[in-house]
Parts: structure tokens; sequence; C-alpha cells
């Protein structure tokens, strides 16, 4: 809406930062990022297992905005080397990108390898290498084999030794060429808001109790996984391996309710970043005993949040070799009113905390429901992100606008704009060591429950055409400058469309 007001407003954030301030510092790298389920495709050719992606969408077609779904999807399953000819068009000097794991263990289990789901990440990997470009993976993001659905999945404390093995394998499959790893995309996503609302895979309706027990869940899980790594593969490959959390910046609506906002951010970013990144570990403070209260309050005879065991707690803490971020928007928090009821669906209030969420009317819309645009949250969270955690390596692994078709998208250039001058204000002004910009995305693709209505991608697909055509948008354009530039101090223009 008013874009201006917004870009105004935080051009005289940027003010401090002059001209020559807007270079990244000497190492600062470039990305973009997709995942498998989004782009790939071929769903079910070879020997690839279904997962609970395939199982959502088509048990129920109408989960879907019109009735969408990802079989085939960017077809990059067919498209590769064009994939990889975008990531080297943009100068990019990695490409983050996620395995599916039903494509490689059609069981779930490492009982049986595919040999075409192997040879097509072989592809992807070499591919890029040969063009400079770094692979950055990522073993989860969220489309788990079906198999392992049936005997429970995210909730089944097994799933931290099936997520290892398979991490294990993945490891010695392409370890030797990958140096950056992700074990979990944004796993408040896989528990809270799935288990909370059953509106993404796999379905499962189980509020205040799936959530919390997949919460400690992914933690071991990926805990194990990094352990894996540290232990068999780190010392011959020299790799890096962390979690990637979904970060949304909390700030209280009013001077009062500071206290709430801390709170929430602990409840939120804490619940999956405390127990690995802390001095200390464990769930982060106040939050296990609010959720205890909450449970008895529900009529549970006891907490349905699972505590640690000592044993647990250190199994978890530090296991990470940098923090990654994915950060796209903000929100205000202040206490319910009395009889007010909680939204959960597509960003819920913080119902636990007993408050709701509110966006400044200021903040511009986009063509993602949940999502308006505030640049300073991603400098905040950063600084937040240092004060509690300490001073760590970042790497911002997804930041990106939705928007709706067309190749001018001026105003993904300016949200990338902005975005960006507040991380180089958080590196030079606060000292938060961000080393990593990964824009999402690469490409259009399927963007789950809003099927292919809102719009991502630095190139525009042409889903009509069987061949998925790729084309730059000016974003493209732009980004591809500010890559060999190393700069903000450029421009595109309408002219290079
Ligand atoms: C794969 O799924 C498509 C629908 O997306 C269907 O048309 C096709 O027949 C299926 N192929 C196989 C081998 O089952
Ligand atoms: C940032 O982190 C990287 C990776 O750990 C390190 O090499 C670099 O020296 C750090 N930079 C600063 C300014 O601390």
């Amino acid at each position: 809406m008013s874009w201006s007001r917004a870009l105004v407003f935080s051009a005289l954030i940027a003010v401090s930062c002059s001209a020559e301030d807007l270079s990244f510092p000497p190492g600062f790298k470039f990305g973009a990022a997709t995942a498998a389920y989004q782009i790939e495709g071929a769903w079910n050719v070879s020997d690839k297992g279904e997962n609970i992606w395939d199982r959502f969408v088509h048990e129920d077609p109408t989960r879907i905005r019109n009735q969408e779904n990802g079989d085939v999807a960017c077809d990059s399953y067919n498209q590769v080397e064009r994939d990889i000819e975008i990531a080297a068009e943009l100068g990019l000097d990695y490409y983050r990108f996620s395995l599916s794991w039903s494509r490689i263990l059609p069981t779930g289990f490492p009982n049986k390898i595919s040999e075409d789901g192997t040879s097509y990440y072989n592809k992807l990997i070499d591919g890029l290498l040969a063009k400079g470009i770094q692979p950055f993976i990522t073993l989860y993001h969220w489309d788990l084999p079906q198999s392992l659905q049936d005997l429970g999945g995210w909730t089944n404390p097994l799933i931290a030794d099936w997520f290892s093995d398979y991490a294990r394998v993945v490891f010695t499959l392409f370890g030797d060429r990958v140096k950056m790893w992700l074990t979990l995309n944004e796993p408040i996503v896989i528990c809270d808001l799935s288990y909370n609302s059953a509106r993404l895979a796999p379905g499962v309706y189980s509020p205040h109790v799936g959530s919390y027990i997949c919460n400690k869940n992914v933690l071991l899980a990926h805990a194990k996984a990094w352990r894996i790594y540290d232990e068999e593969f780190k010392p011959k490959y020299h790799g890096k391996v962390s979690l990637a959390n979904q970060l949304i910046w909390f700030e209280g609506k009013t001077e009062a309710d500071a206290e709430l906002a801390e709170l929430t951010i602990q409840n939120m970013a804490g619940r999956y970043s405390h127990p690995i990144y802390s001095k200390e570990g464990g769930w982060p403070p106040g939050i296990e005993k609010i959720l205890e209260e909450n449970s008895l309050k529900r009529g549970f005879p006891r907490s349905m949040f699972p505590s640690f065991t000592q044993e647990e707690k250190e199994f978890i803490r530090g296991t990470y070799d940098f923090y990654a971020m994915n950060h796209y928007t903000s929100r205000y928090i202040r206490p319910a009113k009395e009889g007010e009821t909680f939204r959960i669906w597509p960003l819920g209030d913080a119902e636990d905390l007993n408050a709701k969420i509110e966006v400044h009317p200021d903040w511009p819309t986009t063509a993602s429901m949940w999502f308006f645009v505030n640049p300073e949250g991603i400098r905040k969270q950063l600084v937040w992100l240092k004060e509690n955690y300490g001073d760590l390596e970042f790497m911002i692994t997804e930041n990106g606008l939705a928007t709706f078709d067309g190749l001018d998208d001026t105003n993904r250039v300016e949200y990338y704009r902005e975005y960006l001058k507040q991380v180089l204000v958080a590196i030079k002004e606060y000292g938060v060591n961000v080393t990593h910009y990964t824009a999402w995305t690469l490409i259009d693709n399927f963007e789950w429950v809003d099927g292919y209505h809102s719009k991502f991608g630095l190139y525009e697909i042409d889903f009509s055409d069987p061949k998925r055509t790729r084309t730059p948008r000016l974003s493209a354009h732009w980004y591809k400058k500010v890559i060999k530039a190393h700069s903000l101090d450029v421009t595109a223009t309408k002219d290079e469309l």
C-alpha cells in the first residue's frame, strides 16, 4: 500500500549509512534459495517414495488455493541445467536448495538408497561447482517420507534416529563436495504452525500437544545429525552445519508491553534456539513454567510440554557452527483483552502468552496475507540474537518479498535494498558478524497452501508452459549488480527487461 511512507521512514534510519558504507565487508557471500517440494516436481518418477506433501495435496486438493499442487512445480528435476545456469547468470556465491528425503531413501530408511535420486543431486552439485558456485544443502524442508509419518512422524521420539540415519547417508554421498549444511528448515513451522492448525502437511491437528512434542524431537534430531557430522565427517571435510530458524521480529505495542515482547521472542525464537545456542542450554527461562500452567488449565493432568533430562540438555547444547536466520516480517504484541479469541492461521497470536499480535498501519502489505514490510525488523532481530547468544557467525538463509505476476518488480528491488541496508547497519554499527545473505527465492515456485498465487522469484516462471520457462525479473538484474559490485550502490532500470 503506502510504499512511499515506509520507504521514507527507512531512508531516514539509513541516513547514518553514508554512500561508501553501502559496500559489504570483504568475504561477504550472496546466494539464493529454493526447496525440493516447491520446485522439483517429478513426484512419482523412478523409485521415489511418497512424502507428506504429496499425500496432503492429493488426499484433499481443496487444501491448496486453486487446487494446485507440486506434482510438476518448476520441473526442476528435468530443468536442473537451467537452474544451474540461472545461479551462474546471477553470479551467486552459493545456491541453497533442499533434498527430498523420499527421493534419496524411497522407504524413508537407509535400507535402500535410490540411484536416480542420488544422481539427480550429484548432477546439481557438480554442475554448480563447475560454475564456481557452492552448494548449500538443507536436509529437510518439510517433505517427510509418508512411511515415517505413518509411524507418527515428528511426534515419534524415534525420529531423531530416522533423521540422523538419513543425514549420515547424505553426508556420505555428498559431503566430499558440500561444505555448508542446514539440518532442518524452520522447525517452528514443522511443529507449531503445522500441529496447531493442520493447515500444512501432514494435516494433523494436535494443538498444544503435538506441537510441543515435535518441538523437543526436532531439537534432538538436529543435535544427533550435527554430532554425526562433527564426529564422522568434519575432521575430513571441514564443513559447517546448523539449522535455519524462522524469526519474526516482535515489539511491544506500547512501552508497557516490552516484557511481553521479550517473552514472545523467547517463546518463538527461543524455543528453537535457546537449547542450542545459549550458554546454559535447555528451554528459555520462564517458558516451561507458563506452558505447564497452560496444560493444567486446559485440563491435562501434567505438562504437555516435555522437559529435557540433563543428558538431553547437554546433547543439544552447542550443536551449531553458525546461526542461520530466515526473516521476512515483524509484529507488535499486546495483552489480550477479556474474551478476545486467538487466531492461529496464517500467523498465530501468542495464545500461550494470552497475547494478540498486530501490525503497524504503515507497514506495506504484500501478496502473502501474513507478510508486512518492516525493514528495521531484520536489524533489530540480528542485534537481539547477538545480545542473547553471543558474537556468533550469522547467516541470513532466507529473505525476500511476495508479489504477484510481472517482470517489473520494482517493489521487490526496494524490499531487498531496504532490508539489506539494515543488514549493513547491523554489521557496521552494531558489530553483528553477518557473513551470508540468501535471497528467497531463485525462481517462482509452489508456495505451499498458497499454490502458485504469490510469487517470490528473482526469475519469473511461466507455469502454463510445459518447459516452465524462466525469465529474469528486474530484481534479478539488480541482485546480479549488487553481487558484482559487492555493494548496494547500484541501480537497475526497466530498459534491462
Ligand atoms: C505420476 O503422476 C502424474 C500426475 O501428476 C500421473 O499423470 C502419472 O500417470 C503418474 N505416473 C506414474 C508412473 O505413476
Ligand atoms: C565472522 O565469522 C567468520 C566465521 O567464523 C570469521 O572467519 C570472521 O573472522 C568473523 N568476522 C568478524 C568481524 O568477527
